[in-house]
């Protein structure tokens, strides 16, 4: 296995399950630093032991933060600084969901996921942009491939019934990922989001678990399976690599052809 991400710090949130997991564990395979930011230490301790047990030196940290609240987000970017003084790689992971019809929905509900989704991509990439922008070795191998990745959806392409608040913020995200992208050009990081399909997930499991909702899904998708997390985490770690240095502003689908059928 190729060390792409050799003395590269990055920081994943939502790392304890699912994608985020997935994207941690490969991060760490190709020579990361990594630190692992949820809000259940337990889940978090629970990747991180997998990822340092093998190895002579740790090289994963968690930190508990909610990615909604602001102040939990400046301790991070403060427990960063102070920790390691340099910050190249974020992958803004975590998210939420939920079923309801617009009509029936409760406010309560509506920002429960917009702020898990959307906000967190704010807040989050505000605090540690500005530390990856103030990079202290800028002229390390790892400093010359800075980046960022947010994870949206195809829902943030597609509408879906019962999911008005879901799919609504992750297309809010595709296009904060391009004013991001933008903005952060003339200091030489890339911003890009990834758009998975159907993942096998904690996210997804209630549903997968109904037969007809998983046939229902193999029918919409061209390569007729759902996907598994380390499918989304390999597009995830190339477009926070270097191999796509040219790459900022883009959306990837990893969605095993359901916007072709
Ligand atoms: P997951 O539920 O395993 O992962 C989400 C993680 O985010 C969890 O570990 C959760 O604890 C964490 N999280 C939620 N709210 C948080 C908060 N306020 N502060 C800190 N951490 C928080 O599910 P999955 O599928 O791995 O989701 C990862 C990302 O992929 C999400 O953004 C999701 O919307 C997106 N996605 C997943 C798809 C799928 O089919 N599994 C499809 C499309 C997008």
């Amino acid at each position: 296995m190729s060390k792409r991400f050799k003395e590269t710090i990055a920081v994943i949130t939502g790392s304890g399950s699912g994608i985020g997991e997935a994207t941690t564990q490969q991060l760490a395979r190709e020579g990361a630093r990594v630190i692992l930011v949820g809000r259940t230490l337990s889940k978090l301790e629970r990747v991180a032991a997998s990822i340092n047990e093998p190895l002579d030196e740790p090289v994963a940290t968690c930190f508990t933060a909610d990615v909604t609240k602001e102040a939990d987000v400046s301790e991070l970017g403060a427990f960063i600084e102070e920790t390691y003084g340099d910050v190249h790689v974020l992958i803004n992971n975590a998210g939420a969901s939920g079923q309801a019809s617009l009509l029936d929905m409760e406010v309560s509900e509506w920002d429960r996921v917009q702020d898990t989704n959307l906000k967190s991509v704010f807040l989050v990439s505000k605090v540690i942009g500005k530390l990856i922008i103030a990079g202290r070795e800028q002229e390390s191998e790892a400093a010359q491939n800075r980046a960022i990745v947010n994870v949206a959806s195809l829902s943030g392409h597609k509408a879906g019934a019962q999911i008005p608040h879901y799919s609504s913020s992750k297309a809010a995200v595709i296009n904060l990922t391009k004013s991001l992208a933008l903005e952060f050009a003339q200091h030489n990081i890339r911003v890009n989001s990834v758009s998975p399909g159907f993942a096998e997930t904690p996210l997804t499991e209630a549903g997968l678990k109904n037969k007809r909702f998983e046939e229902a899904i193999q029918r919409h998708t061209a390569l007729n399976r759902v996907g598994q997390p380390s499918e989304v985490a390999d597009v995830i770690s190339f477009a926070a690599s270097q191999e796509a240095s040219y790459m900022t502003g883009s959306d990837l689908l990893v969605d095993g052809g359901w916007m072709i059928t």
